[in-house]
């Protein structure tokens, strides 16, 4: 019996509802991760490392599940992490993240390969928008993507740091996923066996990469492999002083994403940056790289209160955010999170999945005795 979005009451049974309905190159995208995908399992794993310890009789009839993220409010302590192609998984595509971000008051981050345009989502929000830079070759693609976002108001932008080559993505490879897809004799059966996905990607809105193909056709018109556009568009001179130079050319809030070691941590305060989110990158570029969670104790240690530290990834369930804010992260963050629930059903599936991991905060705060995030200290985890 097919499953329906009413059947979806956890982030796993969004995916197995995605699994229905895309075709495989597709879902291999979003839920394929690097090598041998051992760091995507362990992201998640890792939060079975740590146990809650609940106070009780703690009168929690009115609690406060919101936080400050780079000095915008958010309603829970909880990112929309920023993922290319959305448009590819469902038609709706970034607008209904976006707007299902704007409902739930979340910060809402749009990817450099995003299918929609910078302009257009500053436009039809009025909730925290972060805009994920990929430092590219091309230094007119930059300064654009720079002036499109402070002409549109964003309030951040995230630096990816963490891709300076592509992870070796195993299923892409054996799919020959493309930016855009295209339809070759080995996949063309997958498509024609998901027709509903099928009309609307042929149907509807054309495919486009708006944020890129101002300055260049990979990607956006000439089909290339992820790998490929990140080994031949993007910039691996990258360091620290561009990184710098970035961040003063944008003027805005700034955070590098994709950080992972006690250094960089430390580089990222020094360099001024307001907000480190920790992550491997779902597990999409070092296979072997350790989980942001298992990471963050060490991170906080160093530079704990001198930047905002996001613990990114294998998030799935309120209480994995309740963990990362008890081990000293601002808030958490994800991108198959929601990614799951817009490829299953666009814009009611990604509110339907937002309003799952609400609930599941609000109840574990309860249970935990706590009335707000400030409350959710170290003591109150106890790692095995
Ligand atoms: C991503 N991610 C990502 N990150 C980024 O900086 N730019 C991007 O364009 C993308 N694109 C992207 C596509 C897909 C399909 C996925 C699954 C992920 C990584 C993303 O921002 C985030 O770091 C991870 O998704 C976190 O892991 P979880 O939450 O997916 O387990
Ligand atoms: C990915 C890139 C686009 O993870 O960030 O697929």
């Amino acid at each position: 019996m097919p499953m329906r979005l009413t059947d979806c009451h956890n982030i796993d049974d969004f995916r197995l509802l995605a699994k229905q309905r895309l075709p495989w190159p597709v879902f291999d995208y979003i839920d394929g991760a690097a090598d041998d995908e051992a760091t995507k399992a362990r992201n998640t794993a890792a939060y079975a490392s740590a146990d809650l310890v609940p106070d009780v009789l703690a009168g929690v009839a009115d609690i406060d599940t919101s936080c400050t993220i780079m000095g915008r409010q958010s309603a829970l302590p909880l990112m929309l992490s920023p993922t290319a192609l959305q448009r590819v998984f469902h038609w709706q595509g970034e607008r209904a993240v976006a707007r299902a971000a704007e409902k739930f008051g979340l910060w809402c981050g749009i990817s450099s390969l995003a299918t929609v345009s910078i302009e257009e989502i500053g436009a039809m929000i009025s909730t925290p928008k972060l805009f994920q830079f990929y430092y590219h070759k091309d230094r007119g693609l930059n300064r654009s993507m720079i002036e499109r976002c402070q002409a549109a108001k964003f309030d951040a932008i995230a630096l990816t740091v963490d891709t300076i080559v592509a992870g070796k993505r195993e299923r892409c490879a054996r799919s020959g996923f493309t930016s855009p897809p295209k339809f070759t004799p080995a996949s063309f059966l997958s498509y024609a066996m998901k027709p509903r996905w099928g009309l609307d990607y042929l149907l509807r809105e054309k495919f486009a990469l708006p944020n890129l193909d101002t300055h260049v056709k990979e990607g956006t018109g000439e089909a290339v492999s992820i790998a490929g556009y990140f080994n031949t568009m993007l910039d691996q001179t990258l360091d620290w002083k561009m990184a710098d130079q970035l961040r003063e050319d944008w003027g805005g809030k700034f955070c590098l994403k994709g950080v992972m070691s006690v250094a960089d941590a430390r580089r990222a305060v020094e360099i001024g940056a307001d907000a480190i989110m920790i992550s491997n990158h779902g597990g999409r570029q070092l296979d072997g790289s350790r989980a942001p969670f298992d990471q963050l104790r060490e991170i906080v240690d160093a530079v704990g209160g001198r930047i905002e530290i996001i613990c990114d990834g294998g998030v799935r369930r309120g209480t994995h955010a309740l963990k990362s804010l008890c081990a000293g992260a601002t808030a958490a963050s994800g991108g198959r999170l929601y990614l799951y629930a817009l490829a299953a059903a666009g814009q009611d599936g990604v509110e339907r999945a937002i309003a799952i991991l609400k609930d599941e905060i609000e109840r574990g705060m309860k249970l935990m005795g706590v009335h707000n995030v400030a409350e959710l200290t170290s003591d109150r985890l106890r790692w095995r």
